[in-house]
C-alpha cells in the first residue's frame, strides 16, 4: 500500500511585519535578526484565528487533491496554539469543512507536530479501514510571545499548512521512512507554561506565561539531532543521501539549515526556505513550505523528498517520501 500526499495548501495572515517594523517597536534591527536567523519578515494574526487559518489551508489542500470533505476518514491537527482548550482544533476544522465521517484529534509536539501527525496518519492508513486523511499544522504563535522579549518575539510568525494523505494500491511510493524522537529531559530549554492550578482550594496569582527559550541550547540540539534523524529516515527508506531531491526542514533559522546541509554533504539548492518571509511557525512551517514548493512546480512525480521537524519537547521527526 502506498501512502501518498495528493494535495497541499497553506494560509498566512494578511499583516506582514518586517524586521524594520519591529525595530520601531523594540531595541532590535534588521541587521541583527537577518544575520543571526535569515528572517526578514513574518505574518502576524490580527483578525485571523488558528482555526480560520487551518480551514483555509485545508480547503486548498482538498481542492488540489480533488477530495471532498465527506471523503475524509481522519483529521489530525498539530498545534500548540489552538483557539480553545476544547473542542480541539481538528473538530473545529471538521465542523467548518463538513467532514462528517472524519475521526478528528490534535497532536501537540510543537515544531515536530506536523511530522508526528503525518506519521500517525500514515500508520492509520496502512492499518486499513481509513483511506483519506487531512493533516494540518496551524499556529498563532504571536499570542504566546512576550512582545517585550526581543530574543524570542522576533523569531516567530503565524500561519497554517495542510496536506491530504491517501492510501493507494502499489508499493515503493509515498511515505517510506519515518523516524520520531523525544527528549523530555531537556524540555525546559524551550517552554511556555499553561495556566497554573487555580481553584477554591488554592490561591494562585501567577501571571500568564509566554514563550521562553535558551536559543543556544536549541541551536546545538538542532544541528546535532536533525542530521542524525534524517540519516536514519533515509536509510530506513533504502536510499542514499545523494538520491534525495529536496530537504524540507522546519524553518527556525537559516544557519541551522546550512549546518544540516553541510553535515549531510548536500548542496543548499536542495534545501528550499521560506523563513525569510514567514519566520518560524512551529508546526505550520513544514507544511507551508511543502505547499510553497509544490505550487512553484519544484516537485515532480518520483522525486525523493525529506521532511524534517524539530522543536519543543524536545521532539524531532523525519520522513522520506517518494512523490
Ligand atoms: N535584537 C538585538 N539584539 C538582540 C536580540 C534582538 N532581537 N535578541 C537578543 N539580542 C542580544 C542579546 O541581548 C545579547 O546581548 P548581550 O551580548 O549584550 O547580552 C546578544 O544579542 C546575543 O544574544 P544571544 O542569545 O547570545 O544570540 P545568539 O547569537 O545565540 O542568537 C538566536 C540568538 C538567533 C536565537 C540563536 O541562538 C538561535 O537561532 N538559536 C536557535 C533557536 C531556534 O532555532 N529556535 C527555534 C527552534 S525550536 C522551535 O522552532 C520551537
Amino acid at each position: 500500500m502506498n501512502i501518498k500526499i495528493i494535495g497541499t495548501g497553506s494560509a498566512v495572515p494578511k499583516l506582514r511585519v518586517t524586521n524594520d517594523d519591529l525595530s520601531k517597536m523594540m531595541d532590535t534591527s534588521d541587521e541583527w535578526i537577518k544575520s543571526r536567523t535569515g528572517i526578514e519578515a513574518r505574518h502576524i494574526a490580527v483578525e485571523e484565528t488558528t482555526t480560520g487559518l487551518a480551514v483555509e489551508a485545508a480547503k486548498k489542500a482538498l481542492a488540489m487533491a480533488a477530495v471532498s470533505p465527506e471523503e475524509l476518514d481522519l483529521i489530525i491537527a498539530a498545534t500548540v496554539t489552538a483557539d480553545k482548550f476544547f473542542p480541539n482544533l481538528s473538530c473545529e476544522v471538521q465542523s467548518a469543512l463538513g467532514a462528517v465521517h472524519a475521526v478528528s484529534f490534535d497532536i501537540s509536539a510543537a515544531c515536530s507536530g506536523f511530522l508526528f501527525g503525518l506519521d500517525t496518519a500514515a500508520r492509520y492508513l496502512k492499518q486499513g479501514g481509513y483511506n483519506k486523511a487531512l493533516i494540518i499544522g496551524a499556529e498563532t504563535l504571536s499570542k504566546i510571545m512576550d512582545w517585550n522579549d526581543r530574543s524570542t518575539c522576533v523569531l516567530f510568525g503565524d500561519g497554517a499548512g495542510a496536506a491530504i494523505l491517501s492510501a493507494e494500491e502499489g508499493e515503493g511510493e509515498g511515505i517510506l521512512g519515518m523516524i520520531q524522537g523525544s527528549d523530555g529531559g531537556r524540555g525546559m530549554v524551550l517552554n511556555c507554561s499553561n495556566r497554573p492550578v487555580n481553584n477554591p482550594f488554592v490561591t494562585n496569582d501567577a501571571a500568564l506565561s509566554y514563550t521562553s527559550m535558551n536559543g543556544q541550547e536549541v541551536y546545538k540540539f538542532a544541528v546535532k539531532t536533525v542530521p542524525e534523524a534524517i540519516t536514519q529516515a533515509v536509510e530506513a527508506a533504502g536510499f542514499s543521501m545523494d538520491e534525495i531531491d529536496l530537504f524540507i526542514l522546519h524553518q527556525a533559522n537559516y544557519r541551522i539549515i546550512e549546518s544540516v546541509a553541510k553535515r549531510l554533504h548536500q548542496p543548499m539548492e536542495k534545501f528550499p526556505t521560506n523563513l525569510q518571509e514567514c519566520g518560524n511557525i512551529s508546526a505550520a512551517s513544514v507544511p507551508i513550505l511543502l505547499d510553497n514548493v509544490n505550487n512553484h512546480g519544484r516537485i515532480g512525480k518520483g522525486n525523493k523528498i525529506v521532511l524534517a521537524g524539530f522543536g519543543a519537547g524536545l521532539t524531532w521527526g523525519a520522513t522520506v517520501l517518494v512523490w
